[in-house]
């Protein structure tokens, strides 16, 4: 074998590092990045630990952007987009990924200087061009503590809307940036968290993985950092009863010393039209799991797998997991019937609790009658997982506190055929304690039957059936010995023909 000529040798290496770290440029290639993707939390007065604005601040974090990028912990983005996109979507293309490492090895060199912007608002908020109908704002400001620690609150706002009301468009504006990591509103229209409320001597009360009780509609609408304001599309809108407050789960993040916050959420009416409800439903939940009950013994492993098959057509519009500090991991899916492979859905292969957030779809997806949703969760409780909030596992059961764990998904749906027949009725998603108070407005046929139904609804008798008039009915029933689980209230017109059907899920009063 000939020898090769020493000196062509070092030549070829010094062309590879130069073709390596080539024109690999903070102005030329690494701002670009981190304006699209990083700078709208890091920037002064937002939720991002430091600043990125600058080649001084972004190269003095050089080394840890290489990490925090190549382990994909930033952006901060969960789910597996191997396995399916969403439309808040973050995550940095592989080659950016690659851009960063080049950059960083090759001693991060500054490039030609292009002007430096006083940080370019990157995520500039498309303000609605509408003034909200409705501001809704925490009463007092809260102070979180001035500590390391992440902190959990919940507010009680009223509305003082005294009628039914639809609303088509929603704006959460968090009152200081820098703290307000997550909001999540459920509504309720009774007095039930009074008493909560009373026992902290704070504003509002502290509640760690949900907010202690069951709500009228969980996660009605949820915010997290870069969520602007949302209008829902035409004809349809969310609801809220006569009454019904504003039940907000605030997640604040930590900093060194105490910040105040004081966030309002803004209304937008959907003034006299007629709308199709968009509803939350926790269609996922302790009930629907296919063996066992939610118990995780001290060092174990365990992964729970849950199904339910819908009654009827929807279309899915967003997908929010809820769980606590031993979840490591979520697999959802659908199985569509007639087609064989699933309608992969979401996977979270490293359930991080402090940034939960509701997984918005692309785009509507229709979901048929029959289609069975699955859900896997694993939870680890054993000493390995380094959010284990025990230093010693104890057993873990059921429940919305630190030493307790929750298994639920909420869909955020919209029901294919809504009114068909001119049913219109008002249904809680969640139902706890002893009465189901609906509201029906039948404008069709003569007389209705009403039944509620469970999951073999089909094969088996309703659970109870009842007749009602044309016209506006107030249905109360008596359901304190029906068991937790998901079922439907459905119309039967004079012949005998379902004409539409609603799901609600019976919960222990506990139950989020
Ligand atoms: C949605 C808001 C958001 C986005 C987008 C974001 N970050 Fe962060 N980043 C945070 C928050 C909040 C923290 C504080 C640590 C935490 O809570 O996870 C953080 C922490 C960091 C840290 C410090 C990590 C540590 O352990 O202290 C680095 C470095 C970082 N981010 C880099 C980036 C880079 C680079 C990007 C873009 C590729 C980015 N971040 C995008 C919110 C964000």
């Amino acid at each position: 074998m000939p020898h090769a000529n020493p000196l062509i040798l070092l030549l070829f290496s010094a062309l590879c590092l130069d073709i390596y770290g080539q024109g690999v440029t903070y102005y030329g290639d690494i701002k670009p990045i981190i304006e699209r993707n990083c700078v709208s939390c890091h920037r002064a007065g937002e939720v991002g630990a430091m600043p990125l604005t600058s080649y001084d601040q972004v190269s003095a974090y050089g080394r840890m952007i290489q990490y925090v990028t190549s382990s994909k912990l930033m952006p901060p983005w969960y789910a597996d987009a191997a396995y399916s996109h969403f439309s808040n979507e973050r995550v940095l293309a592989d080659m950016e990924i690659k851009t960063i490492g080049d950059w960083v090895s090759a001693g991060m060199p500054p490039g030609n200087i292009v002007e430096e912007n006083p940080s370019p608002d990157a995520s500039q908020k498309t303000t609605p061009q509408r003034q909200p109908d409705l501001v809704i704002s925490m009463a007092e400001s809260f102070e979180q503590y001035g500590i390391y620690l992440d902190q959990y609150q919940v507010f009680v706002l009223p509305t003082h809307l005294s009628e039914d009301t639809w609303i088509e468009g929603v704006e959460f504006v968090p009152g200081n940036k820098k703290i307000v990591r997550f909001a999540a509103i459920a509504i309720e229209p009774t007095d039930k968290f009074d008493s909560l409320d009373r026992w902290d001597p704070r504003y509002g009360f502290y509640s760690f993985g949900g907010t202690g009780k069951t709500t009228f509609e969980p996660y009605w609408y949820t915010w997290s950092p870069q969520q602007e304001a949302t209008f829902f599309e035409e004809g349809t809108a969310k609801f809220i009863p006569a009454g019904g407050k504003l039940v907000v789960h605030m997640h604040y993040g930590p900093t060194g010393r105490p910040e105040k916050d004081s966030s309002s959420i803004r209304l937008y009416l959907a003034r006299g039209k007629k709308a199709k409800r968009i509803q939350t439903i926790p269609l996922i939940n302790p009930y629907t799991l296919s063996s066992d009950s939610l118990f995780i013994p001290a060092n174990s492993v365990k992964t729970f797998h849950a199904s339910y098959i819908l009654p009827y057509d929807i279309e899915l519009m967003s997908l929010t997991p809820q769980a606590n500090l031993l979840c490591r991991s979520w697999e959802i899916y659908a199985k569509i019937p007639g087609t064989s492979a699933p309608v992969k859905l979401l996977k979270i292969s490293d359930w991080n609790f402090n940034w939960k957030q509701t997984y918005h779809l692309e785009h509507p997806l229709s979901l048929p009658k029959g289609t069975e949703i699955h859900a896997l969760a694993r939870y680890d409780n054993t000493l390995e997982n380094p959010c284990n909030p025990s230093e010693k596992p104890v057993d873990f059961r059921w429940g919305a506190h630190l030493f307790n764990e929750l298994f639920m998904v909420h869909l955020e749906i919209q029901p294919a055929h809504e009114d068909v027949g001119g049913v219109h009725w008002i249904v809680p998603s969640v139902v706890s304690g002893d009465s189901l108070e609906a509201l029906l407005l039948l404008d069709k046929t003569h007389y209705y039957e009403i039944q509620v139904c469970g999951q073999s609804a089909n094969n088996g008798k309703p659970l109870y059936a009842g007749i009602f008039k044309k016209g506006s009915n107030a249905l109360s029933l008596g359901i304190a010995d029906l068991p937790g689980g998901n079922y439907t209230i459905r119309a039967v017109d004079n012949s005998g023909n379902l004409i539409a059907e609603q799901m609600f899920v019976k919960m222990r009063e506990t139950g989020l």
